[in-house]
């Protein structure tokens, strides 16, 4: 059963959706990407990575998502990893969501991730997505720490693409693909909160205990850099896709 929770101010411009469980939540996504992309012309899908949005990819793929004319852009991509390196992101999508759709690398739009970035490089990557007409709907997920994308904790809201130190937990969150934590590769290149905001739509999934505590900061703390994710209050047309534990610490009735 999907509880619709309205905003007070707080949630201005934010939809909350909270699903029985992880895949209710990624059918409930899965439902919204459908219904987006299909008002589209040329239907622009932005794709965030990570164990979050998953269970929504594989929704996508079983219900055989109409990938006419569709084109995946990402978030971020780390920075030292070998072009087809498998724990790369653009690999990520595409085993997961890119292939299984039919969808070409051609149409796979990555942030640059050569060692030595370049702002030009990185300037290049927006006007490639200007070009597109910009990101129809775009898929977060969270990290522990309220990072979107690589946006670590203090970035600015206007921030836009560029080269990122990643912190020591946002290591140790992503290190399942690598060895350990010390693996992980310092650097990656992100979206800005800046260009981020930019997208027509924003589709924030949250799902589990662990995600409880920051979604609730996000939502109905202070709209704060330190919080990166609670930039999207900023946004006028966002979703939350929240799971019964990861909506646990939510106020009862929005
Ligand atoms: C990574 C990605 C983010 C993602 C976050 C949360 O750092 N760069 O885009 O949202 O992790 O990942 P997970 O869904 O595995 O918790």
């Amino acid at each position: 059963m999907i509880r619709e929770v309205y905003s007070t101010r707080t949630l201005e411009g934010c939809r909350l959706l909270v699903a029985e469980d992880a895949d209710e939540a990624a059918s409930l996504a899965a439902s919204i990407v459908e219904a987006t992309l299909s008002e589209a012309a040329s239907p622009v899908l932005g794709v965030a990575t990570g164990a979050t949005p998953l269970l929504t990819y594989e929704m996508l793929v079983r219900r055989g998502l109409s990938s006419h004319d569709l084109r995946l852009v990402l978030l971020d991509e780390y920075i030292g990893l070998a072009p087809n390196d498998e724990r790369g992101f653009a690999a990520t999508i595409q085993r997961q969501l890119a292939s299984p759709l039919g969808i070409s690398p051609d149409r796979v739009h990555a942030p640059p991730v050569s060692r030595t970035l370049t702002s030009a490089r990185c300037e290049g990557f927006e006007r490639e997505v200007r070009i597109l007409d910009g990101v129809d709907l775009q898929i977060l997920g969270i990290g522990q720490n309220g990072h979107i994308a690589f946006n670590e904790p203090g970035s600015a809201f206007d921030s836009r693409t560029r080269a990122v130190l990643l912190s020591p937990l946002t290591k140790q969150n992503n290190c399942s693909m690598f060895g350990g934590s010390d693996d992980v590769p310092e650097r990656a290149c992100t979206q800005g909160i800046g260009t981020i905001l930019e997208a027509r739509r924003l589709l924030l999934l949250a799902t589990g205990a662990q995600k409880a505590a920051i979604l609730a900061r996000a939502l109905f703390g202070s709209i704060d850099p330190a919080v990166p994710a609670s930039a999207i209050r900023l946004h006028p047309d966002v979703v939350v896709v929240a799971d019964t534990e990861a909506a646990r610490l939510l106020p009862a009735t929005a």
